[in-house]
């Protein structure tokens, strides 16, 4: 697949200059609204299968209280999106040499009073996990309403994103983040750009 098919409201330059200078980069108005419309309807009508995703082989932990679905080719919808960041991963590989591979993506969704407390996605490089990147997909967020993704930048300071609808977050995998306890229903597609194999 070709980037030239990339959303043209991406800035690319930017998006790529913010990656290597500070090591996450911020995207608003993601995709056309009619797209987010049959997303979040995608979403929606599939809450009654998510699961608690601090339950991982039997183990439960208590980091985080959010629910997850993993997202394969039955969610046609989701997967125009991941179809979107194999390709932008293609652009990423030859400007960093990243060597990503593969996407692997989960709906998630915090309802009030969870959260993701501190945690790094990929800690001393074990897993493939290269580039992290959430889209919020909730109709609308009000400024009170918590559930902020709060993330240590590659030169160590501290950033607050809220998680605007249509919008997408996406940092180093290795970088410390966490999600603030949400007030309201927060939605979310997490997916990770790998240089190795999802397996799921
Ligand atoms: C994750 C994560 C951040 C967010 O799913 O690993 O850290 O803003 N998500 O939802
Ligand atoms: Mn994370």
């Amino acid at each position: 697949m070709e980037a030239t098919t990339l959303p043209k409201s991406w800035n690319i330059d930017q998006i790529l200059d913010d990656l290597d200078q500070h090591g996450f980069a911020v995207i608003d108005d993601v995709y056309p609204h009619d797209y987010v419309h049959q997303l979040v309807n995608e979403c929606t009508s599939n809450l009654n299968r998510f699961r608690e995703a601090a339950i991982q082989n039997g183990v439960v932990s208590n980091i985080r209280s959010d629910h997850i679905l993993w997202i394969n080719e039955n969610l046609d919808i989701a997967q125009r999106h991941i179809d979107t960041l194999k390709q932008f991963s293609q652009l990423l590989n030859r400007y960093f040499y990243l060597g990503i591979k593969d996407v692997e993506a989960h709906f998630a969704c915090y309802n009030a009073g969870e959260f993701y407390a501190l945690h790094r996605d990929n800690p001393q490089n074990k897993n493939g996990r290269m580039i992290s990147t959430v889209y919020y997909l909730h109709e609308q967020w009000q400024d009170d309403w918590g559930g902020e993704l709060h993330l240590q930048d590659k030169n160590n300071l501290w950033h607050t994103l809220k998680p605007r609808p249509n919008r997408i977050a996406m940092f180093q995998s290795d970088l410390l983040h966490e999600v603030l306890e949400a007030k309201q229903q927060r939605l979310s597609i997490t997916a990770w750009l790998r240089s190795d194999q999802a397996i799921l």
